[in-house]
């Protein structure tokens, strides 16, 4: 077995990736973790997912590539600029709702709301207002973070932060939680 992904790539996969490289973003999830979105995804049929971070989109068009026609995605970013290249890509995907807004204020506003698989990929419902995103979590539902292994952009101390949230998460009693030291480090947890 190799570290390869050998299955097609989604369609707008490499339309993203020029797009990304020209737009100067630097902090694209990596094609391993993009695949284990997607094969996740297509666990939850008719699922209602939420992707914190769209970043220009790329992980959010293997996510989309997983799920079934009757789901939804909603994916978050307050980078106008970057949301405005998964748009252009994958805007005309009718189970995507595009949002640019602040990720704290967003889940403050939507806390109702409930997901069968988030993927949390920016300082909120990860590092911030963690408690809050998992209240939105239904039960058998997924949750996905990445670059949990220490990266080469990583600032001063926020390996103490990935530990501190790792250790959380291991401690709450409603999470059933894997930890893989594979791709950036991915965690998987899924609510009893
Ligand atoms: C790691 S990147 C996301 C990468 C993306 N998932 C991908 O596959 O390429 C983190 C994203 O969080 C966004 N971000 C930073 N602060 C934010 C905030 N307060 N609210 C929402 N998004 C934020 C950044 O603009 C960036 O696109």
């Amino acid at each position: 077995m190799t570290d390869e992904v050998n299955q097609q790539f989604p369609g707008s996969y490499n339309h993203i990736i020029e797009a990304t490289k020209l737009s100067g973003f630097t902090m694209a999830s990596d094609v391993l973790t993009c695949s284990l979105l997607r094969t996740l995804a297509a666990s939850k049929p008719s699922g209602k997912f939420l992707e914190l971070g769209t970043g220009t989109g790329l992980s959010t068009a293997w996510i989309l590539d997983g799920m079934d026609e009757a789901s939804s995605l909603i994916s978050i970013d307050n980078d106008p600029a970057f949301v405005e290249i998964a748009k252009r890509f994958l805007g005309n995907d009718n189970r995507l709702n595009l949002v640019v807004s602040d990720g704290g204020k967003w889940i403050e506003e939507n806390n109702t709301q409930n997901f069968d698989y988030i993927f949390a990929d920016t300082w909120h419902g990860k590092y911030l207002v963690l408690d809050e995103a998992l209240s939105m979590l239904n039960k058998g539902g997924l949750y996905i973070i990445d670059d949990m292994l220490p990266q080469p952009n990583w600032p001063e101390g926020h390996q103490e932060k990935a530990i501190n949230l790792i250790s959380y998460l291991e401690k709450r009693e409603d999470l059933l939680l894997t930890k893989q030291v594979w791709s950036t480090g991915i965690a998987v947890a899924v609510k009893k």
